[in-house]
């Protein structure tokens, strides 16, 4: 019989064989899959682990902090913050393709951790939270690229490191349940997927500073929602895109020109498909009101209401 504690044992001896004597550093993002890799390949190896956690500066609004602070205070795990927004931000600057912006930080994020690996010495593995559907869509198993994912199909020829991906076989739900099985809380399991490349793929067009600043804002208020809502835990994903457009709008007898923010949320299984959320009314409306009043660089708010297929999840 077939259950998550015979497979989190089979798991952990898989991992000890791969990395053997060897050290490990675990890219860790804070979401549901880093954070499950991250322990179970701690249960495995303890301190020959080291997790590095990046910020590229394109994360959501308080996220380095709450990742800091949970994995440095509950589990006590070696973990290096590296501040890396500039120089994650100058490679961006003047970039507009979807896939060269994937590319980017796709190898930027070998990088900084090749640079942690040169100041720890000796590091041989790389720990990632791949998923199936990863796989899959990255066209390692079977389908064609669709779109390079950040966990396996950016990685640059002339990286150094072994790469354990103990999640390689698991869907999201089955994640979420070796994560209980391990005692993770459930703040961590049940957050919200993320992209790799974060708020990235969801700037569309040239990622800035200002543009960040407010998608970050936008961001929040959608998730201050959605969980006020007591939708949080039945979505798969929710969240706001800014798309390169501006509008005109009107506020008190002044013209205005400013962006749009797309809203977007879908229910999922395992991220292959997805079909976007009937929020209420209330929801929505709740949502655009607070975004073009708390936002002043936004005078419009758009909802998504495309399925995948035949759109994606992401909009880059
Ligand atoms: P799409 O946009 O392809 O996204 O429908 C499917 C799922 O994958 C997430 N996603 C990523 N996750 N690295 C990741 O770890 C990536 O590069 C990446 N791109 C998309 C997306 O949020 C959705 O859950």
């Amino acid at each position: 019989l077939w259950t998550m504690g015979s497979f989190l044992e089979r798991a952990v001896a898989e991992v000890q064989e791969q990395v053997g004597s060897g050290r490990a550093l675990c890219a860790l993002s804070g979401g549901v899959d880093s954070s499950v890799a991250a322990v179970l390949v701690h249960r495995a190896v303890g301190d020959r682990l080291t997790c590095v956690f990046v910020n590229h500066g394109l994360l959501r609004k308080g996220e380095a902090e709450q990742v800091q602070k949970t994995f440095k205070e509950k589990f006590k795990m070696n973990l290096i913050y590296v501040d890396a927004r500039r120089r994650f931000l100058s490679r961006l600057a003047g970039v507009t393709d979807p896939e060269m912006k994937r590319k980017i930080i796709g190898e930027e994020f070998i990088r900084v951790f090749e640079d942690q690996a040169a100041a720890l010495g000796q590091v041989d593995f790389l720990v990632q939270g791949t998923l199936y559907p990863d796989v899959v869509e990255s066209g390692t198993a079977t389908a064609a690229v669709i779109k390079s994912h950040h966990n396996v199909g950016c990685l640059p020829g002339d990286m150094r490191f072994g790469l354990v991906e103990p999640l390689r076989w698991l869907f999201k739900d089955e994640v979420r349940e070796l994560g209980e099985e391990m005692g993770l809380p459930e703040e961590v399991i049940w957050r919200q997927p993320f992209p790799g490349p974060g708020l990235a793929v969801r700037i569309l067009g040239e990622v800035t500073e200002h543009k960040l600043a407010i998608l970050q804002e936008a961001d929040a208020i959608v998730e201050e929602e959605i969980r006020k809502a007591g939708l949080y835990r039945q979505i798969w994903q929710s969240f706001a895109v800014l798309p390169d457009i501006k509008s005109v709008g009107v506020m008190g007898d002044e013209r205005t020109y400013s962006y749009t923010v797309a809203v977007r949320a879908v229910h999922s299984r395992d991220a292959m498909t997805a079909d976007w959320v009937r929020l209420p009314y209330e929801v929505l409306e709740a949502i655009s009101s607070r975004i073009v009043s708390e936002i002043k660089e936004v005078n419009r708010v758009v909802y998504d209401i495309t399925s995948k297929p035949p759109a994606t999840i992401e909009w880059e």
